[in-house]
């Protein structure tokens, strides 16, 4: 059993709609009971609904992310897109960047070093994902994946305290497939090698879900988990915070 304060994040991708409130009732009661024990829950909808999720959790401690951000600080002729200031002002406290499904579709590491900044400058905190894809955990090259988008990602960024570090294997996304235990604890040791003084908090991501939790759970230098497909549930998800303190 664990007593550690963790952060188990909901990323619900392009889903939900204006009726997917009504599932939250009951993550609110949950999040207001003693069963949360440690946990802090964040909820990332899509932003057509992060205002919405805002007014529902006004009196509760669960936080709002949005999903990624635009590169510039400033208002501007961007079509389609919302900057961090936007996302702040409907009620998001963080912000998901560096998504290796915005990766794949050509955010690089520049990009998204330039994203985390405007994020940091509007005051959100950072859920920084990072994560090697199949054929280059094949050619050994995880660690030097993961170098690279650490350095060229968190470049010219002194202060860190707000950037939490999502360690998420492309191949683990939506796969049901999970790293092998030890694999995952000398990961996330590793990623946290990478910093000096205050180490930022890492979590894991990539078919989290009730079943693997309980051996998730085990590796004891992860601080949290960043959830996908599990997190839609409303049942799955406090499931998945119930079993990390039981
Ligand atoms: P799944 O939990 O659906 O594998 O998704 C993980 C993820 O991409 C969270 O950001």
């Amino acid at each position: 059993m664990t007593n550690k304060y963790m952060y188990f994040v909901a990323n619900w991708k392009m889903y939900g709609n204006l009726s997917s409130l009504n599932t939250l009732d009951k993550v609110i009661k949950f999040s207001k009971s003693k069963e949360i024990k440690g946990g802090r829950l964040i909820y990332c909808p899509p932003d057509t609904l992060i205002s919405s999720f805002a007014t529902k959790f006004e009196n509760c401690q669960i936080g709002i992310g949005g999903q990624n951000c635009h590169e510039s600080k400033d208002y501007g002729a961007h079509t389609g897109y919302v900057n961090c200031r936007m996302l702040k002002n409907i009620g998001a406290h963080f912000v998901i960047i560096g998504h290796s499904e915005n990766r794949e579709k050509g955010e690089n590491d520049k990009l998204i070093n330039l994203k985390i900044k405007s994020a940091l400058e509007a005051k959100l905190k950072v859920i920084f994902c990072i994560g090697e894809t199949l054929s280059e955990k094949r050619k050994k090259k995880t660690y030097s994946i993961l170098s690279k988008q650490i350095k060229i990602g968190l470049n010219n960024i002194k202060n860190k305290s707000n950037i939490f570090l999502a360690y998420e294997p492309v191949w683990a996304i939506g796969s049901g497939i999970i790293p092998k235990s030890n694999d995952l604890l000398k990961t996330v040791e590793f990623i946290k090698s990478k910093f000096i003084g205050k180490i930022p908090k890492v979590l894991y991501g990539g078919s989290v879900n009730p079943q693997n939790i309980n051996n998730l759970k085990k590796i004891n230098n992860i601080d949290g988990f960043l959830i996908g497909g599990a997190s839609q549930n409303t049942n799955k998800f406090i499931d998945i915070v119930k079993k990390t303190y039981s």
